[in-house]
């Protein structure tokens, strides 16, 4: 792939996504930001905008017709795309039997089926081109399925495992793939939790200040990721810490588990 090129990031008006924006804008890409939400898009076009060429579309990962009409715009203006990623995403935490029907489709459909969507509309595209990368951002939370966070676990373990496939699927037509697993990292992921249990927002936003790690640091990692052709990025140090226990040590990685188990017991059986 050439040193510059064209990069649709999904969720980029905030968070990852808008710090994936700047990276690239840096590196001299044409950039297309498509989110839900406008306000923020256009916002951030104004604000990136003095670093090259940066576009805000309303994109709904949920619909199939949307990612349409974005692939439609990109080959009509900028004659294809290089570099799709899968960023926008969701939260959701609380123990199984309080998490609703409604809030399990709602994370599946944007954070899973989202996804779904980018690789199955862009891959057609891709194919012609004989050439395109496919960037998914999944979380550590689909490696290592903690306690209290089944649905967003689930919805990125689905992505894990779509990466995987399509890894080896589209290889023949040199469409590379590259999935992400990050840790917490702070960005307006908060502003999404969806949460039966009280006090999980105020938990959640704490564990995002903690990260050894910032947005732009993770951007960079990516664009090496993807430079370099690399299938997996596990971006800190302390989920691949976790993930070589896990698959090493089994029984630490088990009683580890069974510790953080034990602690939501105790505090969200007394709430
Ligand atoms: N922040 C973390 O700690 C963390 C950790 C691991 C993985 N991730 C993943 O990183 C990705 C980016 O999240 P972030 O942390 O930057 O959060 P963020 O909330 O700052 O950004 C997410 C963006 O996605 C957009 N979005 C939400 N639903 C959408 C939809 N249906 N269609 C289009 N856009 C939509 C939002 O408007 C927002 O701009 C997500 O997939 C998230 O699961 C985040």
């Amino acid at each position: 792939m050439a040193d510059s090129g064209r990069i649709l990031i999904t969720g980029g008006a905030s968070g990852l996504g808008r710090a994936l924006a700047q990276r690239y804008l840096r590196d001299g890409w044409q950039v297309l930001i498509g989110d839900l939400n406008t306000e923020r898009g256009q916002e951030t076009v104004a604000e990136l905008g003095e670093l090259g060429r940066i576009v805000f579309r309303e994109l709904d990962v949920r619909s199939p017709e949307s990612f349409e009409q974005v692939r439609a715009w990109l080959e009509e203006h900028w004659g294809g795309l290089d570099v799709l990623v899968n960023n926008a995403g969701v939260a959701a935490a609380g123990r199984i039997e309080r998490l609703e029907d409604e809030d399990w489709r709602w994370i599946v459909d944007i954070n899973l089926l989202g996804v779904v969507n980018g690789c199955r509309v862009f891959t057609p595209l891709f194919k012609r081109q004989q050439s395109g990368h496919i960037v998914n951002i999944a979380s550590m939370a689909g490696l290592l399925n903690p306690p209290v966070m089944s649905s967003y676990n689930v919805t990125k373990a689905g992505v894990i495992a779509l990466s995987e496939t399509l890894r080896y699927e589209l290889a023949p037509w040199d469409i590379h793939t590259t999935v992400v697993c990050p840790g917490f990292f702070q960005t307006n992921l908060t502003e999404s939790l969806r949460s039966p249990e009280p006090g999980m927002a105020e938990t959640v936003g704490k564990l995002l200040t903690t990260s050894e790690l910032s947005a732009d640091d993770i951007a960079v990692m990516i664009r090496d990721a993807v430079a370099r052709k690399r299938f997996i990025l596990l971006p800190h140090k302390a989920g691949r810490r976790a993930r070589l226990i896990q698959r090493l040590l089994p029984p630490v990685f088990r009683r580890q588990m069974r510790k953080l188990a034990a602690g939501y017991k105790r505090k969200l059986d007394d709430s």
